[in-house]
C-alpha cells in the first residue's frame, strides 16, 4: 500500500532518500475527493517521473468566510482506493509504476503561524502575485489566489519537486503559479517544470469533471454542461463576428435559453462572468487578432453550486 505521510518532517525523510537515489519525483497537488481529472495529472507525473507525490489538503486560506471550506467533500477512502489501482507501465520493464507517496498534512504543520478565513485576522506569512490575481476567477473570489500562491509554495517547500502537474481546469491558476515560481526563483520546480495538462471533460456533454460536481443533484447534473456549451457559442460568435460584445452578447443569449430549459426542471442557472484575457498579463482582450491566443473562461451557479471552466483560443 502507499504509503501516508502526515508530517511535514516524515516526508521530508523521504524526500532526502529520493536525493541520495537521485530519483525524479513528479508532484500533484489536490484537495482531495479525486476524480479522472486528478488521476490524469497523476498518470502523467507516474509516466514522466521516477516517483510521484500526490497531497491532499483542503487549504482554508483559499476559502472566503461564505464559501464551502466545512461542507467541501472529503472522500479519504474513496480516494485512497482510486489512487491504489491507478498504475502506469514502468519504461522497457515488465513492472508499473504507481504512486510513491501520499502527503496529507494537518492544518497546523501547513500553517504553523495559524490561519484563520477572515483576511484581517490573519497573521504569519502569505504570497501574492500581485496583478495577476484580480481578473477572471480572482474577480469573482477576492483573496483566493494568495491563498492557493501560498499554499502551493509551502507544498512546494514540503515536496521539493522536479516537475509538477496542474489542469488547465484552473487556468489562471497554473499560469499564475508559473509566475510565482519565476518571481520567487523557485528552484522546485526549476522554471519550465510546472505543467499545464488537459481538462479532462465528461464524455456524454463535456461537463468538465469537478470535485464541486458532487454536490450536483441528478437535476442539476442535468443542465450543469451549458457553462461549457455557452462557452463554445461564445468561441463560434467570436470567430464569426470578431466583436468581443457581441460575442458574450450571443453566449448570454444561449445560456438564457438553457436557463429556461433548466427552470421547467426545477433548476435555477445564473452566470456569474464570461471574460477573455490575455494569457500572459491576463488584461481584458478587446479585439479580434487571427490566431491570437486567448482565455475564454466562465463561471456560473446551477443551484447552489459553482462551476468554472475555460477554453484556450488561438495559438496557446
Ligand atoms: P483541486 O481542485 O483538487 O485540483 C487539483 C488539480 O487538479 C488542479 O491542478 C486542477 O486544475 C486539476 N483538475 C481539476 N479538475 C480537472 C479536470 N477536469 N481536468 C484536469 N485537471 C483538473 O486546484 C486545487 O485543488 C487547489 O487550488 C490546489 C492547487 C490543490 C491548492 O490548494
Amino acid at each position: 500500500t502507499i504509503p501516508i505521510f502526515r508530517t511535514v518532517a516524515s516526508l521530508r525523510e523521504w524526500r532526502r532518500k529520493a536525493y541520495l537515489e537521485q530519483k525524479s519525483v513528479g508532484f500533484v497537488a489536490t484537495m482531495g475527493a479525486l476524480h479522472d481529472g486528478h488521476i490524469s495529472l497523476l498518470k502523467h507525473s507516474l509516466s514522466r517521473n521516477d516517483l510521484t507525490v500526490l497531497s491532499i489538503f483542503v487549504n482554508p486560506a483559499q476559502f472566503a468566510p461564505t464559501e464551502d471550506l466545512s461542507t467541501y467533500p472529503r472522500t479519504l477512502e474513496a480516494d485512497l482506493a482510486l489512487l491504489e489501482q491507478t498504475k502506469v507501465p514502468e519504461p522497457s520493464t515488465e513492472s508499473e509504476r504507481i504512486t510513491s507517496a501520499i502527503f496529507m498534512p494537518t492544518v497546523h504543520d501547513m500553517y504553523p503561524s495559524g490561519i484563520t478565513q477572515d483576511v484581517s485576522g490573519q497573521k504569519g506569512t502569505f504570497i501574492e502575485v500581485k496583478g495577476y490575481g484580480h481578473q477572471m476567477e480572482g474577480g469573482s473570489r477576492p483573496g483566493f489566489f494568495r491563498g492557493v500562491a501560498t499554499v502551493v509554495t509551502k507544498l512546494f517547500n514540503a515536496v521539493e519537486p522536479t516537475d509538477t502537474y496542474f489542469g488547465q481546469k484552473d487556468i489562471q491558476q497554473g499560469l499564475l503559479l508559473r509566475r510565482m515560481c519565476r518571481d520567487l526563483l523557485l528552484s522546485h520546480p526549476e522554471p519550465g517544470h510546472l505543467h499545464i495538462m488537459p481538462t479532462v471533460r465528461s464524455p456524454v456533454d463535456g461537463l468538465a469533471l469537478s470535485s464541486r460536481n458532487a454536490y450536483l443533484s441528478p437535476n442539476d447534473r442535468k443542465h450543469a454542461s451549458s457553462l461549457y456549451a455557452t462557452l463554445n457559442v461564445c468561441k463560434d460568435a467570436w470567430r464569426d463576428l470578431r466583436d468581443k460584445n457581441l460575442a458574450i452578447e450571443k453566449a448570454l443569449a444561449y445560456l438564457k435559453e438553457r436557463s429556461s430549459a433548466a427552470e421547467a426542471d426545477g433548476v435555477l442557472i445564473k452566470p456569474d462572468y464570461i471574460h477573455m484575457n490575455d494569457p500572459d498579463t491576463f488584461e481584458d482582450v478587446q479585439t479580434y487578432e487571427e490566431g491570437k491566443a486567448v482565455i475564454l473562461s466562465g463561471a456560473m451557479w446551477v443551484g447552489k453550486t459553482r462551476l468554472i471552466d475555460n477554453i484556450i483560443l488561438g495559438n496557446a
